[in-house]
């Protein structure tokens, strides 16, 4: 460990960049549509167990391994696994941020076109008319040049802020973003409430309804827990790894989950008050968002300026998401290579930036993988949300089971929590079941998929679910 390695400021500071990488399009746009199509809040209830079981496990294990080991993925696994392969692991996190950061940055471009467009009154034309809006949406990501101008603005302000460094840049961003992301949001749900008709929404959203909940949301509500946190990738191992021995682990990780759920919530919130109120189609799916709000803010008093934020937070929330992302990628540089933060994120911003041209494109004319009858934008999504993440956080509970062993994580968990009495004995044990069933949980998805995959057919349709 090098004597000048960056920390974070403060404890504070830490808890908003870690709950910035989780809180990103996963909440905002992901969590609204899949909650209200799977039994609303069955489909919570379902999730915030597998939080519980799957999430906390995972998220400690990696904030744990990076305090430890003060290094990001790579290193770390090499560290605490001398001479094994287990730094492949590592390898596969910094391989995942590729993959993902590439498609994440094109719709982090999208997010700000909106912005933009709302503010200057864009969506006053669209008003009352999803046709005309779905057209318009679909000329602007299918067209060559247009999305991948706001791309490229997109990931030069996330390299901007990583070249600033993890207090100056990192921190410092998710200081001021995240509170306004929370406070926007509640503006917007006191908005929402306060339109007549809009406390449907709020029926459609968090009244349960068992009947509508699947086998497969349930595997849904598994893979989105993942992917809410940040986990499977490394992102949290490196954001651990800026951390001071001074911490109480399960305490910040509790923040961050309850920070990650609670703007889920309350971005639910927002969307279906407003949709429910204007009598919009609630079961647009991931259309919701980009084509269907921005026909009913202009119905609403003051809609321009509602729209504008929402898109605003939209941006905002994709960014520290993006920022984590990326900074799993120079991080490795910084610590394996002995690059300097400069160089490591203009060079692999810029690749990936590269490949994410190829993914916008893909929505048109140009895809590069017609062969596979996929866009490249879905392959790329799919690849990592289906197989590198699940395969990743998987592997990481393994490993802290069997290598590194639930001692040594727990003699981690301990520092910055010698004032707490605990039966630690009782939390062992504890800690040991939970991460065999969140390992076998994550590995049953992963096995699903595979199947899915492979013979055209998943386990629960096999089993006649
Ligand atoms: N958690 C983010 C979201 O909800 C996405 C994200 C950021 C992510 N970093 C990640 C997902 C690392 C998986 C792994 O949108």
């Amino acid at each position: 460990m090098s004597d000048n390695r960056e920390q974070w400021g403060s404890k504070l500071g830490f808890i908003l960049a870690a709950s910035g990488s989780a809180v990103g399009l996963g909440n905002i746009w992901k969590y609204p549509h899949m909650a209200g199509q799977n039994g609303g809040a069955a489909f919570t209830i379902v999730y915030l167990v597998c939080i519980l079981i799957v999430g906390l496990p995972i998220l400690l294990g990696e904030l744990a391994v990076g305090r430890n080991t003060q290094l990001s993925p790579v290193g770390a696994f090499t560290r605490l696994a001398k001479g094994s392969n287990w730094k492949w692991v590592g390898f596969l996190g910094v391989a995942s941020a590729f993959v993902i950061l590439s498609f994440y940055g094109v719709v982090g471009g999208w997010t700000l076109r909106y912005t933009i467009y709302s503010l200057f009154g864009g969506f006053e034309s669209l008003s009352g008319n999803p046709d005309a809006s779905g057209e318009v949406f679909n000329n602007f990501i299918s067209s060559a040049i247009n999305p991948i101008i706001w791309q490229l603005v997109f990931m030069a302000v996330c390299m901007g802020i990583i070249i600033k460094g993890v207090k100056l840049g990192i921190e410092e961003g998710a200081k001021i973003m995240m509170p306004l992301i929370i406070i926007i949001l509640g503006v917007l749900v006191v908005r929402g409430l306060t339109l007549e008709g809009g406390s449907e929404g709020l029926n459609f959203l968090f009244k349960p309804k068992f009947s509508d909940l699947t086998p497969s949301s349930i595997v849904l509500a598994l893979g989105h827990a993942f992917f809410t946190l940040s986990l499977g990738m490394g992102t949290m191992i490196t954001y651990g790894s800026y951390l001071d021995k001074k911490q109480n682990l399960i305490n910040s990780a509790i923040w961050v989950i309850l920070l990650d759920t609670a703007i889920a919530m309350l971005a639910g919130t927002a969307i279906f008050t407003i949709v429910f109120a204007m009598g919009a189609d609630p079961s647009a799916g991931a259309g919701l968002i980009f084509v269907v709000l921005p026909t009913i803010f202009p119905q609403i008093g003051g809609g321009l300026v509602w729209g504008t934020l929402f898109f605003f937070i939209l941006f905002m929330a994709a960014l520290t998401s993006a920022i984590s992302i990326l900074e799993v990628i120079t991080a490795y540089f910084i610590d394996e290579k002995g690059w300097s933060r400069q160089k490591a994120t203009l060079l692999f911003g810029g690749v990936i930036t590269f490949v994410g041209v190829f993914c916008s494109l893909s929505m048109g004319s140009f895809n590069i993988t017609t062969a596979l009858d996929i866009s490249f934008f879905d392959f790329l999504d799919e690849l990592s949300s289906k197989y590198m993440l699940p395969i990743g956080g998987a592997l990481t509970g393994i490993f802290i089971l069997n290598k590194w062993g639930i001692g040594l994580f727990l003699d981690e968990i301990k520092i910055g929590m010698e004032h707490i009495n605990l039966d630690w004995n009782f939390v062992k044990n504890i800690s040991n079941i939970l991460f065999i069933v969140s390992a076998l949980i994550v590995c049953l998805i992963i096995f699903n998929e595979l199947t899915a995959l492979v013979l055209g057919i998943s386990l629960q349709e096999m089993a006649g679910l």
